[in-house]
């Protein structure tokens, strides 16, 4: 979840390093840090808290031409946010940049003496490893080559030194790295795509593995002490795309981008009468009986949902696993199951450990990811791209709708190939799927009606959110929206479980939004509620048919399909999420001990 960008330059070094952190603010971070090498004087900075105290230390300095430099955006994982802890760290003639988790720092720091460390973190090691090996080697590749192979963990590196003054050596094994190239030759890292939009024609995305240098004119690639080459692809060029276009968060944005971007995710692959996937060689689902799905947060609520769907539509078994859970609980696993891994980044760690696992017991894997080649989709069989776009809000919105829709077609593509769906059942389907972005649009009355009746949730001991069948799922991303929002505590929860504890902390200070689909068992959700309504719980019903007994009540269309239902539900408990934290006076984008991507475990 750190951030970090590098670059070779003839005048604009540090404009990039300070442009390239605003870009990657919204993984959530501490502290921040430059360095810059110009000729051989080193000029450092770094700051707790928001970049613009980072900018405050620069000051009005100013790099006079061709200048390397290496930046880092910090979230803490070995030693709370300090200035001494935030990156870069220094050796006598060195700095480095990191991100990820070195888990044999400790020995190394050892090794070498601890006498020398300033900071508490694991990314020091490295540069005190790199000096002491560059007394040995006296060739800076062969140091920086040595230096790697004694780390064991995650990194993305970036190491400027004065013994080379115009290079940057890199590394990257478990963080995403991508190498940018301009038209004026200059060269660009950034541990993802937004720094180098507008900067970057065109980029090569670093394998795990691959170090090397860069200098004017020269990039050396190796992995496993073998000379590479890297293919280079496009890059979006126009930054609005990633900028807010007038909404005040890039949640907000996001969220109201989620019925156009769903038509984005269908396109291709929704025909009349079936589902097309040209990503999926029909050879990756020869012999399997089973789906385990595997994610984390948001992403894993999407596999609950997908549960539903596969084992309803599709009639085929599904587990939904927490990576986290999965990695450390010997899995029984067998060849005969698809090994689905979802998640917007594509480099959450635990995600990543748990797909090592399933290709170690031999599973054929399928990523659903919107960001293309990520660690996940680089170390699965086959992929599936959302295709949401960048999403910057920490908390997740399109990039769910889009992998939830993805899902849905998916169990219709597998459904077809087992011949377990007729004609007219996949029509009925395919007619919601292409309802689905009218669906999706936010009524500005509803938004609205959210915006004002927020006011009245913004103290209690807390929420529930209740659902049954896929409306479960929704109910626990409801609750997770309004967690990572308001800072307020809140739980997904199965209604009908409510009886069996819950319903004992019914009181007035309780709320319970009730998500009450007419497609899926509505007089049970009605009943549940009921119950808690008789013991005085606060209550906001979501319901397409009109209902007085609760406080507040949203009247969502009459839908003929449930997951049209879901997804108006959705939109629903973002606003709402939204709205609570807004009157908080919350970091919409980049709520308080967050990361948009969650790099370490
Ligand atoms: C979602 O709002 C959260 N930010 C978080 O739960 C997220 O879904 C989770 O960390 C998984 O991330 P991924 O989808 O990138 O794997």
């Amino acid at each position: 979840m750190c951030g970090i960008v590098g670059c070779i330059t003839k005048e604009s070094t540090l404009e990039f390093l300070i442009d390239g952190l605003k870009e990657l603010e919204y993984r959530g971070y501490d502290s921040a840090g430059l360095v810059i090498l110009e000729a051989n004087n080193s000029h450092i900075y770094k700051a707790i808290g928001k970049i613009v105290n980072l900018e405050n230390k620069v000051g009005d300095f100013k790099t006079s031409g061709f200048s390397v430099g290496i930046a880092h955006t910090r979230w803490a994982t070995h030693g709370k946010p300090t200035e001494i802890n935030a990156h870069p760290h220094s050796g006598e003639i060195s700095y480095i940049v990191h991100n990820g988790i070195i888990e044999n720092y400790a020995d190394i720091k050892k090794e070498l003496g601890e006498e020398k460390f300033v900071s508490q973190t694991d990314t020091e090691t490295i540069v005190h490893l790199f000096e002491h090996n560059l007394s040995i080697y006296e060739n800076s590749l062969k140091a920086f080559e040595a230096t790697i192979e004694a780390l064991e963990g995650a990194y993305a590196i970036l190491l400027i030194t004065k013994s080379q003054n115009d290079t940057i050596y890199f590394a990257k094994k478990g963080s995403p790295l991508i190498l940018g190239y301009s038209d004026n030759k200059d060269l660009f890292f950034a541990s993802s795509e937004s720094p180098l939009i507008g900067k970057a024609k065109e980029v090569s995305y670093l394998e795990d593995g691959d170090y090397g240098y860069i200098s004017p004119k020269t990039v050396k690639i190796y992995n496993q002490k073998e000379s590479k080459t890297l293919s280079k692809t496009k890059l979006p060029s126009n930054k609005q795309f990633a900028q807010k276009d007038g909404f005040r968060f890039f949640m907000e944005k996001e969220l109201y981008e989620q019925s156009l971007v769903s038509s984005d995710t269908m396109i291709g692959r929704v025909k009349d009468d079936y589902i097309a996937f040209d990503e999926i060689d029909i050879a990756l689902l020869e012999g399997i009986k089973e789906i385990k799905i595997c994610a984390c947060g948001t992403s894993y609520h999407a596999g609950l949902v997908a549960s539903y769907l596969l084992q309803r539509v599709a009639k085929i078994r599904c587990s939904v696993e927490i990576a986290s859970e999965f990695r450390y609980k010997e899995p029984l696993l067998s060849k005969d199951m698809l090994f689905v891994t979802i998640s917007q980044s594509g480099e959450t760690a635990d995600t990543i450990e748990a797909l090592k696992i399933a290709k170690l017991a031999g599973l054929k894997s399928l990523c659903i990811c919107n960001v293309d080649n990520s660690t996940l989709i680089r170390l699965s069989d086959t992929s599936i791209l959302t295709r949401a776009g960048i999403e910057k809000g920490v908390a997740s919105t399109k990039a769910f709708t889009t992998q939830v829709i993805v899902l849905w077609m998916l169990s219709l593509y597998l459904a077809k190939h087992k011949n377990n769906i007729s004609t007219d059942e996949l029509k009925k389907h395919i007619k919601a799927l292409l309802h689905t972005p009218r669906v999706l649009k936010v009524k500005s009355t509803t938004h609205e009606k959210l915006t004002r009746l927020s006011k009245r949730y913004l103290h209690g001991h807390g929420f529930f959110f209740i659902g049954r069948d896929i409306f479960y799922p929704l109910a626990l991303e409801g609750a997770l929206k309004l967690k990572e929002l308001s800072y307020i505590h809140a739980e997904g929860y199965p209604s009908g479980e409510m009886k069996h504890g819950p319903i004992a902390l019914a009181d007035s200070e309780l709320f319970t939004v009730a998500l009450m689909s007419k497609n899926i068992l509505y007089d049970k959700i009605k009943s549940n509620l009921e119950e808690l309504i008789a013991r005085d719980a606060t209550t906001l019903a979501i319901s397409p048919y009109k209902f007085d007994l609760s406080d507040d009540f949203i009247q969502i269309e009459e839908h003929d399909h449930e997951m049209l239902e879901f997804f108006e539900m959705l939109v629903i408990v973002q606003l709402f999420s939204m709205e609570i934290a807004v009157r908080l006076g919350n970091d919409v984008d980049m709520p308080r001990n967050l990361a948009k991507s969650v790099t370490v475990e």
